[in-house]
C-alpha cells in the first residue's frame, strides 16, 4: 500500500455530508472509498443500536429492536445474539458493512438520555448481552462495534466534561464490562467517546491501550463523530478518525501526513493502524464475503422484535392479582401515550423510524440535529382490541384528567400509558413530565382497578405507586412494542423482564443528587468552549447502581434485578462450593398453576466488599417443574484490580452468597472460603 492509500483507511466521512453524494453511497454515519486497486471494499457504516437507524433518511423499512434497557431487562443472551444477528442481517441487505453498535456504558445515572441504548448498570450483565449482541452482528460477516470507550455516561456536557474515577474501580466496573464484551463478541472495531477520563480526551487516552496489551484484542479503535482533538491521537492508540467533516481539522489527513514526515510519529504505528483496520475486516469476513444490497426480510425480522420486547416487559406491582387482564373485564379505559397510534422511541443517531412511523416536533432546546419524537407504528390499543372480543375498549388521550377520570369510572379497568423521551445529546428528568403524575393520580382516584404502563428510556419517580394496584415497565418496545405489551397484559405469554437498573427512590439516594454540569446546553457542549468544561466525579467507584444502594444502606423504589411473573418461584437446595473458585447450585421450581419465566440471581461478596451479580438463569418452567442450576463465578467479579501489580488479586476468605428473585431477595444464603489467586489481567 502507497502512503496515501494507508492514509485513505485513516479517515473518513460523516456520510451525510458529501455533496454530491457520490454513486452507490448510502446517506448514513460514515463511509470510507477503501482501495480498490487492492481489492479493500468500501466502508459504509450505520448506526444500529436497536435496528439499521434512519441517519437522514426518511421512514424507510428497517425493523426496531426495543431499546437497549428492554434487552437488558430480559436478561436473556440468546435474545441479544438474535436481536444483533437481525440487524447485521438488515444492515448487510441494505449494503453496509460496518455497524455502530455494541454500546455497553454501564447506567452510572438514571437521567443519561443514552440509557435507553445501554444494558443496565450491572458488569456482568451488559458485557454478557453486549457480547452476544455483537457476535449476531458479525455472524452476518460485517464488522460490530463496541462503544463509547468509555465512562461517557451522561449527555449534559459529553464533549467538554472529565469523568474523574480510582483507576482500579474503572477497571473493575466499565472497563471490565467492555472486556467481556469483547471476549464474547470479538468486535472488529471500539469507538472511544467525547468526553474525558482522569484528565484525557477519551480518543487520546492512555487508556485505549488497555484492549490492545492486556486483552489480546486485534481490531481497530475509531473515534466518536467530533472526538479528535490532535493528531498525537495516533501515538496514544486512536486508529482511525471518523467523521472528519466535524473535527475542527481533518488530523488523520494532512496533519498525520506532516507529523509522519517529521518523524513525530512513526511509520509503524501508521502500519499498526491499517493493520487493525484489515485485521477488523478480515477477522469479520467483510473481505470474504462482500456485502452485495438485497431485499429485506421484514416479516421473519419483526418477530425477533416482538419476542425481545416481550421478554424485557417488566411488572413492577400487580396487587390482588389484575394482570392478566381478568376476560370478565368487558369495558376497559386506555388513556394517554398515544397508544391509540404506536409506542415511543428514543431520539438521536440510533433512531430507527420504521415505515408508517409517527413524528412529533422535538421540544425546545433539544439538539438541532434530533428528528423528533418518534413513536414506532404498533398501537397498543389495537393490539389490546385484536386480544379482547367482546370488551369495549375506549380510548381518551390523557390531555384532560378530568376527563379521562370520567371515561375510567365507567370502565372495569382503566390503563394509563405514560411516557417518557429521551435522546442522545441531552438527559432527562427523573420524575414524569406533562402532568402525567397528575393524570395517573386522577384515573387512579375514579377507578381502582388502575395499570400504569410505562414507556420510558430510564428508571423514573414513582411517588403515585401506592395509589394504583398495577404498574409495567414496558421501556421503548420497539416495531412491534404495541403487540408484545398486549401479549403481556393479557397473559399470553408471561411478565417475565427484571429490572436491569435500580429504581431510586429519590434523586438524594443517587451518588450526584444533581446531574453535574447542569445548565450546559447541547449547543454549549458541541461548540465545546473550555468555560463549560467540568468534573464529574464517580465517587460510587465500581459501586454502581445497586451496589451503591448497598454500601450507602439506601432503600430503592424497586431494586435492581426485580420483577414480577404471572406465577410463583421457589429457590432451595442451595450448595455453595469455595477453594480456587466459587460455584453456586441450587433447584428453581415453578410452584404456580401457569407456565412461567424464573430469573433466579447469584450475587456473591467477598470481605468488605458489596455484593455483586455472578451468574444468573432465565428458565421457562411449566407449573410445577423443578431446573437445577449451576453458576460458576469468573473470578474477576469478585476480585480488586492492584494497579501496582498490574494484575487482580482475588482476596483469600470468607465470600458471602445470595440467590434470589432480586438484589434485595437475601432469603437463600450461604457462605464459602476461597484461596488467594492472582490472575493475568
Ligand atoms: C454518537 C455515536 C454515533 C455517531 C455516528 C455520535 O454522535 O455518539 O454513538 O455512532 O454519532 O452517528
Amino acid at each position: 500500500m502507497t502512503e496515501d492509500e494507508q492514509l485513505s483507511l485513516l479517515h473518513g466521512h460523516f456520510a451525510l455530508f458529501l455533496n454530491p453524494m457520490p454513486d452507490g453511497i448510502i446517506p448514513s454515519a460514515g463511509y470510507f472509498p477503501g482501495v480498490p486497486r487492492l481489492g479493500v471494499p468500501a466502508l459504509k457504516e450505520s448506526d444500529a443500536s436497536l435496528g439499521v437507524s434512519n441517519a437522514g433518511r426518511a421512514n424507510d423499512d428497517a425493523v426496531a429492536l426495543p431499546s437497549g434497557a428492554s434487552l437488558a431487562s430480559s436478561w436473556d443472551v440468546s435474545l441479544a445474539e438474535a436481536g444483533g444477528r437481525m440487524i447485521g442481517g438488515e444492515a448487510r441487505a441494505k449494503g453496509f458493512n460496518i455497524l455502530l453498535a455494541g454500546g455497553v456504558n454501564l447506567v452510572r445515572d438514571p437521567r443519561n438520555g443514552r440509557n435507553f441504548e445501554y444494558v443496565g448498570e450491572d458488569t456482568l450483565l451488559a458485557g454478557s448481552l453486549a457480547g452476544a449482541s455483537i457476535r449476531g452482528v458479525q455472524s452476518n460477516h460485517i464488522v460490530s462495534t463496541t462503544k463509547h470507550y468509555v465512562l461517557n455516561a451522561q449527555e449534559t456536557g459529553r464533549h467538554v466534561l472529565n469523568a474523574v474515577i480510582d483507576p482500579a474501580a474503572l477497571r473493575e466496573s466499565d472497563l471490565l464490562a467492555f472486556e467481556l464484551a469483547i471476549e464474547g463478541g470479538h468486535p472488529g472495531s471500539i469507538m472511544c467517546g467525547y468526553n474525558k477520563v482522569n484528565g484525557a480526551y477519551d480518543c487520546e487516552n492512555p487508556l485505549l491501550q488497555v484492549p490492545k496489551t492486556d486483552w489480546g484484542w486485534k481490531g481497530w479503535v475509531m473515534s466518536d463523530w467530533g472526538a479528535v482533538h490532535s493528531t498525537q491521537a495516533a501515538l496514544a492508540g486512536l486508529d482511525q478518525e471518523s467523521g472528519q467533516e466535524i473535527d475542527s481539522q481533518v488530523f488523520f489527513d494532512a496533519p498525520l501526513k506532516h507529523d509522519l514526515a517529521a518523524g513525530a510519529i512513526p511509520a509503524a504505528r501508521m502500519h499498526d493502524m491499517v493493520r487493525r483496520v484489515l485485521f477488523g475486516l478480515f477477522s469479520t469476513g467483510v473481505m470474504d464475503h462482500p456485502v452485495q444490497a438485497g431485499r429485506l426480510d421484514t416479516a421473519t425480522d419483526a418477530p425477533v422484535a416482538q419476542r425481545a420486547a416481550e421478554e424485557g416487559i417488566v411488572l413492577l406491582k400487580n396487587q390482588g392479582g389484575l394482570l392478566p387482564l381478568a376476560k370478565t373485564a368487558k369495558r376497559i379505559a386506555v388513556i394517554g401515550g398515544h397508544a391509540d397510534v404506536g409506542v415511543l422511541s428514543g431520539g438521536g443517531s440510533s433512531q430507527v423510524i420504521p415505515l408508517g412511523s409517527l413524528k412529533f416536533p422535538a421540544p425546545a432546546g433539544s439538539p438541532k440535529w434530533i428528528q423528533g419524537i418518534v413513536y414506532h407504528p404498533s398501537s397498543p390499543l389495537q393490539a389490546l382490541r385484536a386480544r379482547s372480543p367482546g370488551a369495549e375498549i375506549s380510548f381518551d388521550p390523557g390531555s384532560d384528567p378530568a376527563r379521562a377520570a370520567a371515561l375510567a369510572k365507567t370502565a372495569d379497568v382503566a390503563i394509563v400509558f405514560a411516557t417518557q423521551w429521551a435522546t442522545e445529546g441531552q438527559d432527562t428528568s427523573l420524575s414524569l413530565d406533562s402532568g402525567q403524575e397528575a393524570l395517573i393520580q386522577a384515573v387512579a382516584a375514579a377507578n381502582p382497578h388502575t395499570i400504569v404502563v410505562l414507556e420510558t428510556g430510564n428508571p423514573v419517580l414513582t411517588p403515585w405507586a401506592d395509589k394504583v394496584p398495577a404498574v409495567v415497565e414496558a421501556w421503548y418496545p420497539g416495531s412491534r412494542g404495541g403487540e408484545a405489551l398486549a401479549r403481556v397484559l393479557t397473559g399470553e405469554v408471561d411478565a417475565s423482564g427484571r429490572l436491569a437498573v435500580t429504581f431510586p427512590g429519590s434523586a438524594d439516594q443517587l451518588p450526584r443528587p444533581q446531574l453535574p454540569g447542569l445548565g450546559v446546553t447541547p449547543s454549549e457542549d458541541q461548540a465545546m468552549t473550555s468555560k463549560t468544561s467540568f468534573d464529574v466525579n464517580y465517587v460510587e467507584g465500581a459501586d454502581v447502581g445497586y451496589r451503591w444502594f448497598e454500601k450507602t444502606g439506601r432503600t430503592p423504589a424497586f431494586p435492581f434485578g426485580f420483577g414480577l411473573s404471572y406465577t410463583q418461584f421457589h429457590f432451595g437446595g442451595l450448595k455453595v462450593e469455595g477453594g480456587a473458585n466459587l460455584t453456586v447450585s441450587f433447584d428453581a421450581t415453578n410452584t404456580g398453576t401457569r407456565p412461567g419465566v424464573a430469573v433466579p440471581q447469584v450475587y456473591a461478596a467477598g470481605p468488605g466488599q458489596t455484593r455483586r451479580l455472578v451468574g444468573w438463569s432465565r428458565l421457562p418452567l411449566q407449573p410445577g417443574e423443578t431446573r437445577h442450576v449451576i453458576v460458576t463465578a469468573d473470578p474477576r467479579l469478585l476480585a480488586a484490580f492492584d494497579t501496582a501489580a498490574h494484575n487482580w488479586r482475588l482476596a483469600a476468605g470468607a465470600y458471602r452468597v445470595s440467590v434470589g428473585a432480586s438484589v434485595a431477595d437475601t432469603a437463600i444464603s450461604g457462605e464459602t472460603h476461597l484461596a488467594e489467586a492472582r490472575i493475568k489481567p
